[in-house]
């Protein structure tokens, strides 16, 4: 039966933990120059609806690495839904290629193509989620830390694709988890209900007062409040978002050894300032690195197990 990673709350611990075990395996080879060619003659079709920096470049090169060939479909290439409905999309991509990769807008689309494709579709995130992002991110919290049970990860910003994906990874790792947002931008009411169900007894917590979310944390982390597909909102986000920057202030509410985190692209001035992004405290290039590793990780695990 073809696996797929749509969504972090869809794998239990043991599955996630697995991904993470092969992409530290993959990443000490890759750093000692071992080649592992698992995926050759494997082609891996990659559909990006928005730009994509890391993502694409971590599935691109990560693909080439285990020996196969990764194919990079754009919106206007292949108009997902337009051109032709996501239902055909996705079986004329499984009698071609062994897996799909899909950055997209909406969230249907990706399940609706796990749904109709016969190969394994991975989630390179939508408007909803970003459960690549997460895992790689936990990845790098162990490698600091040497553990994850315990630790507490404060979201500072929107309560978005990325803190979602956050929220859940940590609930499945025994994380403690605190996001601060602006009223009406925490993580929803259905999200919530979702997330008790699937992280029952998750320590899970959310505030208006930023320096309240990091006073135990051992990981601060923040997102752009500007996602994409949400430029319109531009100013008013902003405006909105202001008192919920991670600068020097905040992190003296934090404990002194706290990491600092950021998905990237980091917009400076907004979201969180230039000399704490270029701290010593901070290791988002460090995650950024990992993307690599966990989605090869991912696909040799999808893939060939
Ligand atoms: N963090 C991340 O997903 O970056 P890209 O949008 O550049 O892929
Ligand atoms: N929340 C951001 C993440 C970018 C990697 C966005 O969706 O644009």
């Amino acid at each position: 039966m073809k696996r797929d990673f749509i969504s972090v709350a869809d794998c239990d611990r043991p599955a996630l933990q697995r991904y993470l075990t092969v992409a530290e395996e993959l990443k000490l080879a890759y750093l000692a120059g071992r080649p592992d060619h698992s995926l050759s003659g494997q082609s891996v079709a990659m559909i990006f609806e928005k730009p994509s920096l890391r993502t694409r470049l971590s599935f691109e090169a990560g693909v080439t690495q285990l020996g196969g060939h990764a194919i990079y479909l754009t919106k206007a290439d292949i108009g997902l839904g337009q051109r032709e409905p996501v239902k055909d999309v996705a079986r004329v991509l499984s009698g071609m290629v062994q897996c799909i990769v899909a950055r997209t807008f909406s969230h249907e689309a990706v399940t609706d193509l796990a749904h109709w494709a016969s190969v394994p579709v991975i989630n390179a995130l939508t408007d909803y989620s970003h459960p690549c992002q997460a895992m790689a991110d936990l990845m790098t919290v162990q490698e600091i830390f040497g553990r994850l049970d315990g630790l507490t990860m404060a979201f500072i910003g929107d309560g978005n694709n990325v803190a979602r994906s956050l929220a859940v990874a940590c609930g499945r790792f025994s994380m403690p988890f605190r996001l601060a947002a602006p009223p009406g931008h925490e993580l929803d009411a259905a999200f919530i209900e979702r997330f008790a169900r699937d992280c029952p007894g998750a320590d899970f917590a959310q505030t208006a007062d930023a320096a309240e979310a990091v006073r135990d944390a051992h990981v601060i982390y923040t997102d752009t409040w500007v996602s994409m597909g949400q430029e319109a909102e531009k100013a008013q986000r902003l405006a909105t978002f202001k008192d919920y920057q991670v600068n020097a202030g905040l992190l003296k509410a934090a404990p002194a050894d706290a990491v600092v985190m950021h998905c990237l692209p980091a917009y400076r001035g907004n979201e969180i300032t230039d000399d704490v992004i270029e701290s010593k405290q901070s290791v988002v290039f460090r995650q950024a690195e990992n993307r690599l590793h966990f989605q090869k990780g991912l696909l040799k695990a999808l893939l060939c197990e």
